[in-house]
């Protein structure tokens, strides 16, 4: 099966990470819209139409279903994107409600979700918790993680002062949803400052939903990786060779 994986930019590739790690597929198709990045600030009607013109550009290949390793994008376009796509559309949202579900049982839980704006503003996730009976749910936009993570500042005195500036007030929830694909990369320093939470990363939440939903018995030992971007393709090829150590 091969699959295409849409992101804003560079982020998605933490998704891509556990799609290898877990040899589900024989190629990975990636484009990452980085002439557009972020997504995370814009608003509804543009992030649906930059979704759109993604799904045109997998129609070029040939992939059986395409995956929006970007929260934003899950948050707003899945449904419209469905509409015109000829493969099968996932998000994000979805798996990773489900995913907390199936790991917290206790529905007085307090669960903290952090996202971009768009992600956040869309109440997509408190939706979705709310209707599985989750009534302890806190959200927040932490958004200069984004470039600093961007940065590579995956630990240090910046990020424990953006840190302590967005989650100082925070009590400790019993689950984090990291409602952004930059966020894994920081799951370390979060787990330190929250180190009784639950830890929810997309990637391994659409990895699970993929599994139930195809029940796949085949597994890819060597898959073929495509990197596609709507600029500087080549920085994006540096940082894929860095993240999934390629
Ligand atoms: N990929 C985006 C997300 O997961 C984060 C970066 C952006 O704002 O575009 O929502």
């Amino acid at each position: 099966m091969r699959v295409g994986v849409f992101d804003s930019g560079i982020g998605g590739l933490t998704v891509v990470k556990s799609l290898l790690e877990h040899q589900l597929f024989e190629e990975i198709i990636y484009f990452g819209d980085t002439a557009r990045v972020p997504y995370g600030v814009k608003d509804k009607n543009t992030i649906i139409r930059y979704s759109l013109e993604a799904v045109e550009f997998f129609k070029n290949f040939d992939i059986d279903i395409m995956v929006a390793a970007c929260n934003s994008v899950s948050a707003y376009a899945i449904e419209e994107m469905r509409e015109v796509a000829p493969f099968k559309v996932f998000g994000v949202i979805e798996p990773g409600a489900l995913a907390l579900q199936n790991a917290i049982k206790n529905k007085n839980a307090q669960i903290l979700i952090l996202g971009t704006k768009a992600t956040i503003n869309s109440q997509k996730y408190t939706r979705l918790l709310n209707s599985y009976g989750y009534e302890n749910l806190l959200s927040l936009a932490p958004s200069l993680f984004i470039p600093i993570v961007e940065e590579g500042l995956f630990e240090g005195e910046i990020l424990q002062s953006a840190m302590d500036h967005y989650l100082k007030h925070i009590q400790q929830p019993d689950a984090l949803i990291l409602g952004c694909t930059h966020f894994p990369l920081i799951a370390g320093p979060l787990q330190k400052r929250f180190p009784d939470a639950k830890l929810i990363h997309s990637g391994e939440a659409i990895v699970q939903y993929l599994q139930n939903y195809f029940s796949f018995t085949k597994k890819f030992s060597e898959t073929k990786l495509k990197f596609f971007a709507s600029e500087n393709p080549d920085g994006l090829k540096e940082v894929a060779k860095k993240w999934l150590k390629l």
